[in-house]
């Protein structure tokens, strides 16, 4: 069973037909993207308009998605969405779930909403921050997927921060040490788009500049790059981590 995000907005979730450590064991190989492969700036044949960059910024709840990907957007000069807030705004709640106490978000209409924005867009490149990105925003309009890393005892101290206890702090640490948003990101989408980044002890401005590196080909793609399980193992905390 995996972890629902209990403190934000829902989507209905699929059964994976692999565990995170079964995917992790067989995804170790590191991926490399070059620069040409890594930024697709034009059409080929008839369509001579330059393409929009579409950038998702994905990550467990906490992890710092937001204040990276304002940061990215202002560097890259880059029209920004962030999902909670556009859904609220263009009144894409469709319910909620009481069990969870999250919004249930209605997918299909937030598509051709995300669809209608991408195209309206002046910008060059586009932002586009939330845990569900990688299910909302239309696949062909997709560039590139960033999911944000962060160790599990780091991260657990910004979510007791932030105000998560009991089920809500429990869930959402097992999301990350299980790989959830990779996992699902890597079902949803071809892997070649598909960057992680551990922004553990970073800056929001390291791991923006992290992110400008990698879609200019400075850096590497990959994916793979954590092991929060093996780590919490080898320092004998997975039962004080892992409790769902
Ligand atoms: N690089 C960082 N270093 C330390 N703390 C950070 C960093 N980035 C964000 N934070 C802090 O972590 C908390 C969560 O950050 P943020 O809101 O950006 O996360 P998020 O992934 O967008 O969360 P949500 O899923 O709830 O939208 C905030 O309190 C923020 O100040
Ligand atoms: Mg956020």
């Amino acid at each position: 069973m995996w972890a629902e995000f209990p403190h934000s907005q829902s989507r209905e979730r699929k059964p994976h037909a692999n565990s995170p450590a079964q995917y992790r064991k067989a995804q170790r190989q590191p991926i490399n993207i070059s620069a040409a492969e890594a930024q697709p700036l034009t059409t080929s044949l008839r369509v001579s308009k330059p393409m929009k960059r579409v950038i998702l910024i994905t990550g467990t709840p906490c992890v710092g998605k937001t204040t990276i990907a304002r940061q990215l957007a202002s560097k890259l000069d880059a029209f920004y969405i962030n999902l909670t807030e556009f859904a609220e705004k263009h009144h894409l709640i469709a319910g909620e779930d009481e069990k969870r106490g999250t919004c249930i978000i209605a997918e299909e209409k937030m598509r051709l909403k995300i669809a209608e924005e991408i195209k309206a867009a002046e910008k060059a490149a586009i932002v586009i921050d939330g845990h569900y990105a990688y299910a909302v925003v239309p696949k062909r309009y997709v560039t590139r997927i960033f999911v944000l890393r962060r160790n599990p005892i780091e991260l657990r101290k910004l979510m007791e921060q932030r105000g998560f206890a009991g089920d809500k702090l429990w869930e959402n640490l097992a999301a990350e040490i299980l790989d959830v948003c990779l996992v699902e990101a890597l079902q949803a989408h071809r892997q070649e788009k598909i960057c992680e980044l551990d922004v553990t002890g970073k800056t929001a401005e390291e791991a923006a500049n992290e992110i400008l590196a990698i879609l200019d080909g400075r850096e590497q793609c990959l994916v793979g790059v954590v092991d929060w399980l093996g780590m919490l193992e080898k320092e004998k905390l997975v039962e004080e981590y892992l409790k769902i």
